[in-house]
């Protein structure tokens, strides 16, 4: 009973502290015409439980050298762990939990990116010194806009009135996610315009890219949400009945499904909470992860809604693959094509299909693009030396200790 009490005081007192900090912030939440937010400035919302600017995303936040210089420009939550996270404090990337990305392909190569509303048309832009501007919105007929951050992380291109108030709703981010469904966001399909809304992976821990994995509602039984890898589908939630899904749950998210004329969609919502970031994202892997740093259980049975890399695909036991350092006997393995796009949880998810498979590795080390796995009768070799290649070997574990986590 103590320790609930001062757990009550704590998170009330971490609320106040939160909206304290809310309140003191000077920054703003707007961009008008003629303003710009340049690489390093931010935008922050109302209460300040969300930020917007220029990111480096980086896998590995201890990494001294970023492997990309690349900025996005994205929005993410302020967490309070994240601004005074040391990583980003001491080596200047980012660890941030982004939630939205405004140019998830076109990122700009250096720090001369500058956020602004194009005065001729009233759209929002990436001015950089690289080349041509970079377009986020594409509405027509608009001139006096402005932008706002929104209390729930939604970025909105308003059109104003001569006298400077908002006039209606041009644009908003909620319609364009990227990998992170957040509450009052929609997972489903316009019924007057065809457009769907679905989260779509980044394709790599350090690229926002477009990946291989969406998340969405089925198209075909729209009352139900899958994850599609390439197109073909390899989780899907179990049909929405009496309020539920039927086979999956998300502890702590509550649910709803609307069907009308206009619009049939799932979204969520959660008490609201200033100490709780919630989120449900589809990672590179095609997990689902909500706002701690797990996977959610999605059955009974099995704890992951990916792709099925369990042993029953190959009888693999309880083998797992490896990071190991060296080289395979055999020389090259088989390749995949370049243009075909693989990553490495592409190559991976290949390798788990094929039966045959006992490795597979990066054929281009520098940028970890281009894909080989090879069959069984080759053998590893160990290297002695510390830049030989990185090879996902198959493991048989010893003893029962496999677990899932260890899977790459
Ligand atoms: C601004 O202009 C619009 C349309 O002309 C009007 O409806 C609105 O009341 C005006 N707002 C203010 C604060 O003057
Ligand atoms: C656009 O809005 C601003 C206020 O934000 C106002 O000062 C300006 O006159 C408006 N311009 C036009 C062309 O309506
Ligand atoms: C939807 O139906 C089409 C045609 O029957 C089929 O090709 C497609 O795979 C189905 N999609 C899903 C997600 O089940
Ligand atoms: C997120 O998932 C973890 C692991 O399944 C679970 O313990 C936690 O309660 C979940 N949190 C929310 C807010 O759903
Ligand atoms: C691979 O990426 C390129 C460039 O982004 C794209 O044009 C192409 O369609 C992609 N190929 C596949 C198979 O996704
Ligand atoms: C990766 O590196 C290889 C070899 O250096 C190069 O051919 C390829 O175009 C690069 N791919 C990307 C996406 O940068
Ligand atoms: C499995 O991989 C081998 C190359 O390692 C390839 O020759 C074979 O066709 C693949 N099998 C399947 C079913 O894709």
């Amino acid at each position: 009973m103590a320790t609930k009490g001062r757990i009550d005081m704590l998170v009330r007192f971490s609320c106040l502290l939160l909206l304290l900090m809310g309140g003191s912030y000077s920054q703003r939440d707007k961009l008008l015409q003629g303003e710009e937010l340049k690489d390093g400035d931010e935008l922050l919302s109302t209460f300040g439980k969300f930020k917007l600017g220029f990111f480096t995303p980086s896998e590995n936040p201890f990494s001294t050298t970023p492997s990309s210089s690349k900025r996005y420009i994205g929005v993410w939550y302020n967490k309070p762990e994240d601004r005074r996270s040391y990583q980003s404090i001491y080596y200047k990337v980012s660890s941030l939990k982004v939630v939205w990305v405004a140019d998830r392909n076109t990122p700009v190569i250096d720090k001369s990116g500058s956020l602004r509303i194009d005065s001729t048309d009233g759209n929002l832009k990436i001015f950089h010194s690289g080349g041509n501007p970079i377009a986020i919105t594409s509405v027509e007929g608009a001139r006096n806009t402005s932008v706002t951050l929104e209390q729930s992380g939604n970025l909105v291109l308003h059109e104003l009135h001569s006298n400077g108030s908002i006039k209606g709703m041009l644009w908003q981010s909620f319609d364009y996610p990227t990998h992170t469904l957040l509450p009052g966001m929609k997972l489903g399909i316009n019924l007057q315009t065809g457009h769907q809304w679905f989260l779509r992976s980044w394709l790599t821990g350090e690229s926002p890219a477009e990946g291989s994995y969406t998340f969405g509602m089925d198209q075909n039984l729209t009352d139900r949400l899958i994850i599609k890898w390439r197109g073909e589908v390899h989780w899907t939630s179990g049909l929405w009945q009496n309020g539920k899904f039927i086979s999956w749950v998300v502890h702590g998210y509550k649910f709803s499904y609307t069907s009308n004329e206009q619009e049939k969609y799932f979204s969520y919502s959660v008490k609201d909470d200033f100490t709780s970031f919630p989120s449900l994202q589809i990672d590179r892997r095609g997990y689902l992860n909500n706002d701690s740093r797990f996977s959610m259980s999605c059955s009974e049975e099995g704890r992951y809604c990916g792709p099925n890399t369990n042993s029953a695909m190959c009888n693999r036991g309880s083998s797992y693959f490896g990071v190991k350092f060296g080289s395979m006997s055999s020389g090259d393995g088989t390749k995949f094509k370049e243009s075909d796009n693989m990553t490495l949880d592409d190559c991976r998810f290949k390798c788990y299909q094929n039966c045959s498979c006992v490795a597979f590795a990066a054929t281009n080390t520098e940028n970890k693009t281009g894909y080989e796995i090879w069959s069984r009768g080759t053998k590893f070799i160990k290297s002695q030396t510390d830049d030989s290649r990185i090879i996902y070997l198959e493991v048989q574990p010893k003893g029962k200790s496999a677990s899932i986590s260890r899977l790459l």
